[in-house]
């Protein structure tokens, strides 16, 4: 009679995977062509570590299986999606970069609006490219709340956010957020646009209502022809995963997606130096904006 086999927990570790050198070329190319994100070298560890926590969902043995299956396998389109959450980064929060805000509050609302004098036209169009949970739109929303709406009480305005991860828009459209995401936000519109309920932070209703999220990636040509006529467009903290190519394309795009006197602004640390000329570029302290004239 055979011993009865003892489990113990060594017998139960499974090594992860290792990300051969070939395949990270493939799926970084992969990643590239779909998507316009870049993986340097020296980034290898990030693919493998993303990527290898999906293959123990799905009980793959190797990352060349996988690379078959988000390329070619039946379930291909269902995967991508799990490889966009996995492989973008989406770090933000409400009232992230207060300058912008502030040149938005004290200039560019004013200019958008006499734009729309002139176009006989009572809508803004708004748009957060990269919105990733939705904070940075919903900040929008509360600013037109506060500032817009009571001024201008025939207004209309249209606030969309796009992303890349269905997951991260699954956030989104729930609206409701950690600690973390309210960090920077004043008191005053934490009070008022907020419900706090057991350390979760609801976004309320009105604002709500204001925002729709769609899935859309910022690098296939098709779908951005759909976007038209935007007044104001965030794209903060999105191009610096791409390469100067891709950033390139996606700059044009979202060019050709703005209206005449449109506003385009990008994070902190981003730059259009070498990227487009088509901008004029206005300064503000500590921020600035490119404008289609
Ligand atoms: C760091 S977050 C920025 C969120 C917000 N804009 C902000 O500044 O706080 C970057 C977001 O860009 C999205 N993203 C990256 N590549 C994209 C692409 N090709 N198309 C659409 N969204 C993309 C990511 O999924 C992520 O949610």
């Amino acid at each position: 009679m055979s011993a009865p086999s003892i489990i113990t927990k060594r017998s139960l570790f499974v090594p992860q995977p290792e990300l051969s050198d070939g395949t990270f070329q493939l799926l970084r190319s992969f990643i590239y062509e779909q998507t316009g994100i870049y993986f340097q070298d020296n980034k290898k560890y990030l693919l493998e570590g993303r990527i290898g926590k999906r293959l123990q969902v799905l009980g793959m043995k190797n990352f060349e299986d996988y690379c078959h299956l988000v390329k070619f396998g039946l379930q291909k389109d269902e995967e991508r999606k799990f490889l966009y959450d996995a492989i973008t980064i989406k770090e933000t929060c409400f009232f992230r970069n207060p300058a912008q805000l502030e040149a938005l509050e004290h200039k560019l609302i004013a200019e958008i609006l006499e734009a729309r004098r002139v176009n006989g036209r009572a809508k803004i169009r708004v748009w957060s490219a990269g919105s990733s949970s939705g904070e940075e739109a919903y900040t929008l929303a509360m600013i037109y709340l506060e500032k817009l709406k009571p001024r201008f009480p025939g207004l209309d305005i249209e606030i969309m956010g796009t992303d890349i991860s269905l997951l991260i828009l699954d956030t989104a459209r729930k609206g409701i957020y950690r600690e973390n995401s309210v960090r920077n936000m004043p008191k005053y519109y934490l009070d008022k646009y907020i419900i706090c309920q057991d350390s979760r932070y609801c976004i309320r209703d009105e604002v709500k209502r204001l925002v729709r999220f769609e899935y859309l990636n910022l690098y296939d040509q098709t779908g951005m022809r759909l976007m038209r006529n935007f007044d104001l467009i965030f794209c903060c903290n999105v191009l610096i995963y791409f390469d100067t190519k891709s950033k390139i394309q996606v700059v044009s795009n979202l060019y050709d997606s703005m209206s005449r006197g449109g506003y385009l602004f990008i994070g902190y640390a981003e730059t259009l130096h070498g990227i487009s000329k088509a901008f004029k570029v206005i300064n503000f302290p500590k921020t600035v904006t490119y404008v289609k004239e």
